[in-house]
């Protein structure tokens, strides 16, 4: 006995069907108790495994029995067992054909048991049974209400052995093979009007869905949501307030966050500002929704009124901005298009789908010039204006008397295109500059003297300069901030012109006792081309230029005296001012203070007559030659006269109340006696080399 038990427990753990692994699943069979139809014997213990392919079940019937009776079948048995649990325990000879015993599924254990207590012989045979696979009909299986819902979501269809599950119109069925999924959505709304709903709507919405909506108009139309109040997509309640858990309405704007929209109560109006909305219906099987539904319009995107701009000017100036349309700023003159602290050429901004302008409104900023140019030996004044703003007016003053700035040059605006510009148009956008006033010196020497005799000259001869080349003295004359006019001969020494170095230059001095004042330095000496003098015979062309390395600032001591108009002519007994260190009548010696003396302009055959004259009682003393670029002026009594130390210096005559610089002392012989002159360059004859040497350099 302990053997056959053995083999069951064997049995039962090692194989689910034993007929499975052995045999070709069967579809029906007979089981017959052991020696059937001969008398069974005792201590018996068997059991069948009755198998049929999944789907089925089994039905066993029994055909025949004929078994020991004991109470309760304590004694021989047959016992049809189904997972563990006992259908039926049979015994006695009652015939239970008529009923069949059906599993549950495709398995059925049978257990035949016979006691040893048996001790006379007896004549049971045992049993006989039948067995059938039948087919289990799964679809009208109870839903076992732990919540997995039934077999099928919507449509249940039997098959032999098994079922599938189906959907009605609308549904698919989903990967699960079991629930059902609307088929809903899907499909892109471009009307400019249009109603949705959830699927089956006023019905509650199946589970499972997962509908997509997508409302999808012109870009120029936006589309406004207006749900009704009938609005119930299921929530669950959290600290937080309700969340769409399970169930929800997803609405997605292009660039915006999507919002989940769930709960009791109706969103109403949405508007989405854009022409394109997507919804997304979820539902699953928590919970219920009653569903929702809402009519979409359109409506032509439309911007805000623009706004004004100050000091500018916003066009078009419409009732409506739709889509697409553009506006301009301009500014009003005088103001500039300012858009985040930078200047802007234009500006245009365009009604953008969302309803907005692409770009704020810019600025109308007021123009600045700025600070009106210094001018050098002036000043600038301000007439009106404000800060340096459009419209604002300067006038440009230059430092009187010494400075002065041309008529109608001197009153600057503050334009529109951010410069200081003057009206006059040759110089509308060039600062002025101050011109030096030349040959008007604030004091005057009282009288034009017709006798001979130097006196002192304190600011009267302000353009006189004192050279001194070497030890040597020499006199020259300011007629430019950096020019100096002097005689060639003065600068050259045996041919060759002197080093800028050696030549100090002191300007505004009247006395030499302060030659502590430092001297101004020389740039450059510009000797004319055609002077060429080595035997001091030929002094042609006797005139050389000085530039300055620092422009001179001038003031009541130092001015330029003007050079000759072009053309200026020279008549006799014009009246000249020569000045100079040197002039010290009979003594020889240097004069430490500036002197003057008024000579007059002699005909040039007189002088030519004077210097035969001297030749014949010099013994033919060879003297240099007159030429057209020089002329001769002195006393005819002799006296005082401009002397060696004085070359280079000034002879100017006043014209109209000006000063300008009409010869240069060049030579002369038998200084200061009677009926000799002295001879000068004849400035005038050089304006062309002049204007032309200072130009270049
Ligand atoms: C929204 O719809 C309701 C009817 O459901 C209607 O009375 C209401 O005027 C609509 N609102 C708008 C702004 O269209
Ligand atoms: C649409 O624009 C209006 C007005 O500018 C605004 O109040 C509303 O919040 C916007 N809607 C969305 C969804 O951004
Ligand atoms: C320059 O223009 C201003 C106003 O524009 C005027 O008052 C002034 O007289 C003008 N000056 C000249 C020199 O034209
Ligand atoms: C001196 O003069 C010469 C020519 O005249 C010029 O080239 C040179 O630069 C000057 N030197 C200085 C130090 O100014
Ligand atoms: C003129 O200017 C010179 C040098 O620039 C200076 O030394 C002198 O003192 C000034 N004279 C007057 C009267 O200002
Ligand atoms: C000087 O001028 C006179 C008259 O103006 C003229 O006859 C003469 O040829 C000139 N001499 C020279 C060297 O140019
Ligand atoms: C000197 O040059 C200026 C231009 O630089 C000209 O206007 C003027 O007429 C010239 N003067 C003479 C005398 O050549």
């Amino acid at each position: 006995m302990g053997w056959t038990y053995v083999l069951w427990c064997l049995c039962l753990s090692a194989s689910e069907c034993w007929q499975l692994a052995s045999t070709e699943t069967v579809m029906h069979g007979k089981v017959q108790s052991p020696q059937y139809p001969q008398p069974y014997l005792p201590n018996l213990q068997k059991e069948w495994d009755l198998c049929v392919p999944e789907g089925y079940q089994i039905e066993l019937s029994l055909t025949h029995l004929d078994i020991k009776p004991s109470m309760g079948c304590y004694q021989d048995s047959l016992t049809v067992v189904h997972d563990q649990k006992v259908l039926g325990k049979f015994c006695g000879q009652e015939n239970p054909g008529k009923q069949s015993i059906f599993s549950q599924d495709n398995r059925l254990t049978l257990i035949f048991q016979t006691s040893d207590s048996t001790a006379e012989l007896q004549q049971h045979i045992g049993f006989s049974a039948t067995y059938k696979a039948i087919d289990i009909d799964e679809c009208s299986e109870q839903d076992p209400g732990d919540g997995s819902g039934p077999l099928c979501s919507q449509i249940c269809i039997n098959t032999p052995g098994s079922y599938y599950c189906s959907c009605h119109n609308g549904y698919k069925l989903h990967l699960d093979q079991h629930t059902c999924l609307s088929s809903c959505g899907g499909c892109i709304f471009d009307k400019r009007e249009g109603r949705l709903s959830s699927p089956g709507y006023p019905d509650p919405s199946p589970p499972f869905l997962s509908c997509k909506y997508i409302i999808s108009v012109e870009p120029r139309f936006i589309v406004t949501l207006n749900f009704t109040d009938n609005f119930h997509i299921e929530s669950v309640d959290t600290q937080q307030g309700p969340r769409c858990l399970h169930h929800w309405l997803q609405v997605t704007i292009p660039d915006r966050e999507p919002m989940k929209l769930c709960g009791a109560k109706s969103p109403g109006l949405i508007a989405t500002n854009s022409s394109t909305v997507r919804l997304d219906y979820h539902t699953d099987n928590e919970g219920l929704s009653l569903g929702w539904r809402f009519d979409y319009s359109t409506n032509e995107v439309k911007c805000p009124f623009p706004g004004n701009v100050a000091k500018g000017r916003v066009t078009p100036v419409l009732t409506e901005y739709f889509f697409r349309y553009n506006i301009f700023v301009t500014c009003k003159p005088g103001h500039r298009l300012m858009m985040n602290g930078r200047e802007l050429k234009t500006f245009s901004a365009m009604c953008q789908s969302d309803g907005q302008w692409h770009l704020p409104l810019p600025e109308c900023q007021i123009i600045d010039c700025g600070e009106p140019k210094p001018l050098l030996n002036g000043g600038v004044t301000f007439l009106t204006g404000f800060q340096n703003q459009y419209r604002s007016v300067v006038q440009y003053h230059c430092n009187e008397p010494f400075y002065s700035l041309p008529k109608g040059v001197d009153v600057f605006t503050c334009k529109a295109d951010g410069k200081w510009r003057s009206n006059h148009t040759d110089v509308s956008n060039t600062t002025p500059t101050c011109i030096p006033v030349c040959g008007q010196p604030t004091k005057l020497i009282s009288t034009y003297q017709r006798t001979v005799g130097s006196s002192e000259a304190v600011n009267t001869i302000p353009w006189h300069v004192l050279l001194s080349i070497d030890g040597h003295r020499a006199g020259g004359t300011v007629i430019a901030d950096r020019w100096i006019m002097t005689a060639a001969h003065a600068l050259t020494y045996n041919g060759n012109v002197v080093s800028n170095e050696s030549l100090r230059i002191y300007i505004g001095l009247t006395d030499v006792t302060n030659l502590q004042s430092s001297p101004v330095l020389a740039a450059s000496i510009h000797i004319h081309p055609e002077y060429n003098n080595p035997n001091f015979l030929d002094f042609n062309n006797d005139i050389a230029l000085i530039k300055l390395q620092d422009p001179i600032t001038f003031n009541s001591s130092i001015m330029p005296i003007c050079l000759p108009a072009e053309g200026a002519t020279y008549v006799t007994d014009m009246i000249g001012l020569v000045s100079g260190f040197g002039l010290a009548g009979e003594q020889l010696i240097s004069a430490n203070k500036l002197k003057y003396v008024h000579l007059l302009v002699v005909e040039q055959e007189m002088c030519r007559s004077a210097v035969e004259k001297l030749k014949k009682a010099t013994d033919n003393y060879n003297f240099p030659s007159l030429t057209n670029n020089t002329f001769c002026a002195g006393v005819p009594e002799g006296g005082k006269d401009s002397c060696h130390g004085d070359s280079g210096s000034p002879l100017a005559v006043r014209d109209e109340g000006r000063f300008w610089a009409a010869g240069i002392v060049s030579w002369g012989a038998d200084c200061g006696a009677p009926g000799t002159y002295g001879v000068y360059t004849k400035v005038s004859n050089y304006l062309d080399w002049i204007n032309k040497t200072m130009k270049e350099n």
